[in-house]
């Protein structure tokens, strides 16, 4: 456990008000730090991507968030602590903390002009080396390496923008199915995204990716399209609490759009390897019928274990909405509609621990419509989203 020193709840409130002041202000602001940054501390330059998209505002935006915390340490020091092991991965070293905490400070303090005093200067100052004292010291003590190389060993297309990528690390991630780790491919150096494997663990080190290509996206673009058998990529820590709570009793519902999937199927496929399991219903979502490319696998998985119900929703506008339609080979009743609109159409599900996994908007969306139809929220649970 990292020992956190205490801030005062009068500092942290000086630094929330005082950044939230910025707020129209954000993208200049994250401008300036970058600028002061690699002008104090040029190394710093070469840990970040070539391209400094809009990704480089909420790593600002995400400092001000944490620093404005720091008077709630039992929240914030387990996400730091996470965090800054997290950080190794981008060769982050305990050095770069000073760099980087002066220039947000000077950043924020050229912003705030007239505004800014001395009371300011050591809010942000002591709120700061609060944070970056959690952060790298979870780094340095942590025993286990930064991140795991592995060899691309198949890579599939289905379809215009979805590839399903199997890699095999030289030695296993630590990893629980339905947790998602972090990859750096060689043709995005320095971007690291997060993906889900769709595979239980299983010791060996293979992990199966199912990568969704979206529009103007740097990262899974490329994956979708020019990643090759023998490409070398990174893998960084397995991060997440998605998982089946057995202790709890309760029957699970499942709710999977497009390859929001993966999660839910590794821990599926996990369940799969057990006698006895509680019963498990599946609703796997998408636009077109290319979007249920696992549907087949997963039916068949279905039929060697009576615990799990497939049920698959498409919300492509033909038939009658909502109404369930038989395929001609009769294996899948396909819903109709928006996954939000199907699921929280069946009822409340009060007595199910729920499971979502898919993109920010069907998450949003299936969890609103849920809760207003009852659903306890406590029962929900899902993977982390970016800000909407
Ligand atoms: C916990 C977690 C698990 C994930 N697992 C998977 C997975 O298994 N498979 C997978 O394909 N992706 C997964 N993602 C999404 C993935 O990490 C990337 O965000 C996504 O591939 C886009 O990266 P990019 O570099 O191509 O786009 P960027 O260049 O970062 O963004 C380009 C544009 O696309 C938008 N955008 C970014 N992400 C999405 C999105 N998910 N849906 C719609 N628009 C978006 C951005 O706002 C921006 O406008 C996961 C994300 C999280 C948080
Ligand atoms: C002190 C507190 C810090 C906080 C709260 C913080 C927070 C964050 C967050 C939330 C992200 C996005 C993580 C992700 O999506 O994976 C990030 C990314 C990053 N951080 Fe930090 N960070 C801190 C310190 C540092 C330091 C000292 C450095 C070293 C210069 C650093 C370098 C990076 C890099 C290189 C990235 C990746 C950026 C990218 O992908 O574009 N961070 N940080």
């Amino acid at each position: 456990m990292v020992e956190v020193p205490p801030v005062r709840a009068t500092d942290a409130e000086l630094v929330r008000t005082s950044f939230a002041a910025l707020a129209d202000d954000t993208e200049s602001v994250a401008r300036l730090f970058y600028a002061t940054l690699f002008a104090i501390d040029p190394p710093t330059r070469d840990l970040f991507p070539v391209t400094m998209t809009a990704q480089r505002e909420r790593f600002v935006a995400a400092l001000a968030h944490v620093l404005g915390r720091v008077d709630d340490p039992d929240r914030l020091v387990p996400f730091l602590a996470q965090l800054g092991r997290d950080h190794r991965k981008f060769g982050v070293l305990t050095e770069h903390y000073a760099s980087v905490g002066a220039a947000l400070v000077t950043s924020v303090r050229r912003h705030a002009g007239d505004r800014w005093d001395d009371d300011l200067e050591q809010a942000w100052t002591e709120a700061f080396r609060t944070v970056a004292e959690t952060m790298s010291t979870a780094a340095r003590t942590e025993r286990g390496p930064a991140t795991w190389a592995a060899t691309v060993v198949g890579h599939r297309r289905l379809g215009d923008d979805l590839a399903v990528v199997r890699l095999l690390s030289d030695t296993p991630v630590p990893r629980a199915a339905g947790q998602y780790v972090s990859v750096q491919v060689p043709q995005r150096p320095r971007m690291w995204r997060w993906m889900s494997p769709a595979s239980a663990p299983n010791g060996t080190g293979e992990l199966e990716l199912h990568v969704r290509a979206v529009p103007g996206g740097w990262v899974s673009g490329s994956i979708v399209a020019h990643t090759r058998v023998g490409d070398r990529w990174l893998v960084g820590p397995a991060l997440g609490r998605m998982s089946v709570d057995r202790a709890g009793g309760r029957d699970v519902l499942m709710v999977a759009g497009g390859t929001g999937l993966a999660p839910l199927r590794a821990i599926v496929e996990q369940m799969a390897t057990r006698g006895a399991n509680p019963r498990v219903q599946l609703f796997v979502g998408g636009r077109t019928r290319a979007d249920l490319y696992d549907l087949d696998a997963l039916q068949r998985t279905a039929t060697t274990n009576p615990w799990l119900t497939v049920v698959p929703v498409l919300e492509e506008s033909v038939g009658r909405h909502g109404a369930p339609e038989e395929r001609p080979d009769g294996m899948h009743t396909v819903l109709r509609g928006t996954l939000a609109e199907v699921v929280a159409g069946l009822g409340d599900w009060a007595d199910r621990q729920v499971l979502l996994s898919g993109s920010p908007g069907m998450v949003r969306a299936t969890l609103a419509a849920m809760t207003a139809a009852g659903t306890p929220p406590h029962q929900i649970s899902w993977d982390p989203l970016p800000p909407a």
